[in-house]
């Protein structure tokens, strides 16, 4: 029978078992102290950089073979348990160069080198899940890893041509990783510290009710800075990413169905082909190892003011499954949020899952993110609309904004000066006047108040603009 206490993972096709683990030690100081493996480097410890990158082999649900990088600085260790862990060590056994090593080096894709194992390690999962990425999904897989010496041409290059090698031959993971299959939940014991890993929803609940104060650990991309940055100390974690059917995305017959563990990068797919006019934000959310390990639960229970899905999902009428004991209810996420990082989570009460309302025909929505950056930037301000049109006039108009208060929330005032009006500059400019009393911005280092304010009023005529003329489309968007 399976430790309780003991983690196990693949590592180099063995596998590995380690007992007595620290429940917040993380796979980067795991590597780098416990193993001496200093491949994968630490530039920032918060996920930013992308010089820890590792890639993570699962199977998701138990079932599909998920492969997907990961940032290791903010990865706990104890969420390794029945996955496997490739690093960049393990690309080149017997000195062999994979071949996205292979077309680093041919197109001198390093200079000081501290950066490579990170970008080697994304190029290897582009490698893994997609053997003939366009150049957009080149930028996107590689938005995560900043280089501050080589400049990324030379690495964008290699991306491309490293599909002209031979493949290595593929090992088969499914069957390692299917012995790691538990049957009772890993219960980790630490110097007084404990992290469970519990199975089903009916286990989550039970010990979340057991234990109100612990911390529930989804992604950890919130979390893992509350220790690598703030040094907190975390008694009792409670990790929902093993428990059965809360990473599933279903769609029924009148909305999305998304379990709160599914990450961002399973969850957002199916929200996108729904609305596409969501894309861009989506796709600006961080980075694709923030994306692969981060969910859209977690978006949501840290209920960030500028956090980036809440605005969108907040127009389209998503509302939010919880759980207490065996009781469950539904709250609006419009109605979630209380005050800054205060939501209606109870005592002892975990978000289960997220419905995503079906789109109707004739609904046109959007939402604008903007910030300093492009890729793996924090929002300024973060806008999402629904407009519906009954000829000319507006028969409904939502609108929700994050940066402009201590919550993401919508904008009545704003929506009460557009609906039932005709749809034109007249009534956008009134509904911008009514904008400034729906909020008061504050200053920090992202945007002073009176800036975020008339960015928001500008994104405002800027989806006016994208509804009225296709045409403009183009002038507007910040596609590359
Ligand atoms: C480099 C970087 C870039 C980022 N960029 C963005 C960005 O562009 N936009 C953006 O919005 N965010 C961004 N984030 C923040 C973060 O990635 C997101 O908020 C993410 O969705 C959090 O999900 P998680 O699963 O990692 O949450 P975790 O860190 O695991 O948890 C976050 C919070 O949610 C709670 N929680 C999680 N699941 C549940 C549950 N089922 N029930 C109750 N409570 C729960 C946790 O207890 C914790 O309080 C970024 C973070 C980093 C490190
Ligand atoms: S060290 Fe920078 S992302 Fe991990
Ligand atoms: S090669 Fe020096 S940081 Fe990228």
């Amino acid at each position: 029978m399976t430790d309780r206490n003991t983690v196990r993972f693949v590592l180099d096709g063995e596998i590995v078992e380690i007992r007595d683990v620290d429940p917040t030690r993380t796979v980067l100081q795991y590597l780098r102290e416990d193993l001496g493996r200093k491949g994968s480097k630490e530039g920032c410890a918060e996920g930013d950089c992308g010089a820890c990158t590792v890639v993570i082999a699962e199977l998701v649900d138990g079932e599909r073979l998920g492969v997907r990088a990961i940032n290791s600085c903010i990865q706990f260790l104890p969420t390794l348990d029945g996955k496997e862990l490739i690093t960049i060590e393990s690309l080149s056994p017997n000195e062999a160069l994979h071949p996205a090593q292979d077309a680093m080096i041919r197109n001198h894709g390093s200079q000081c080198g501290f950066c490579t194992p990170g970008f080697v390690m994304s190029l290897y999962a582009l490698y893994e899940t997609n053997k003939n990425p366009g150049r957009r999904d080149i930028d996107d897989a590689l938005a995560g890893n900043l280089c501050r010496c080589t400049g990324y041409r030379p690495i964008i290059e290699a991306a491309t041509q490293m599909y002209a090698a031979q493949s290595p031959a593929s090992s088969d993971r499914s069957r390692l990783l299917s012995k790691l299959k538990r049957k009772t939940s890993l219960q980790v014991e630490h110097n007084g510290r404990h992290f469970f890993a519990p199975l089903d929803a009916d286990e989550l609940a039970g010990l979340v009710k057991r234990y109100p104060d612990a911390t529930i650990l989804a992604g950890g991309t919130d979390i893992g800075l509350w220790v690598t940055k703030q040094h907190r100390e975390l008694d009792i974690v409670i990790y929902t990413g093993r428990v059965a059917g809360l990473q599933a995305v279903d769609v029924t017959d009148s909305h999305i169905d998304i379990g709160a563990a599914a990450t961002l990068s399973d969850a957002v797919p199916t929200i996108v082909k729904h609305y596409p006019g969501l894309d861009e934000m989506f796709r600006r959310f961080a980075s694709p190892p923030i994306r692969n390990a981060g969910t859209l639960g977690g978006n949501i229970a840290n209920g960030s003011p500028i956090g980036d899905s809440m605005a969108a999902l907040m127009v389209l009428d998503t509302t939010l499954v919880l759980r207490c004991g065996d009781a469950e209810r539904e709250v609006p996420l419009r109605d979630f949020y209380h005050d800054y990082m205060v939501n209606d989570l109870q005592s002892g009460e975990i978000l289960l899952r997220i419905k995503v309302p079906l789109p109707k025909s004739d609904v046109v929505v959007r939402s604008h993110k903007w910030s300093k950056r492009f890729d793996q930037d924090i929002s300024a301000v973060c806008t999402a609309y629904r407009l519906q049109l009954d000829g000319s006039v507006v028969a409904s108009f939502s609108m929700a904004c994050g940066g402009l208060a201590a919550t993401v929330r919508p904008a009545p005032n704003t929506e009460a000066a557009i609906n039932g009006q005709e749809w034109n500059e007249a009534t956008i400019e009134s509904a911008c006047k009514a904008l400034a009393t729906d909020f008061s911005p504050i200053t920090d280092m992202r945007a002073s108040a009176d800036i975020r304010l008339r960015a928001t009023q500008n994104l405002l005529r800027r989806f006016f603009a994208e509804t009225v003329d296709d045409r403009l489309v183009t002038v507007y968007n910040y596609g590359r």
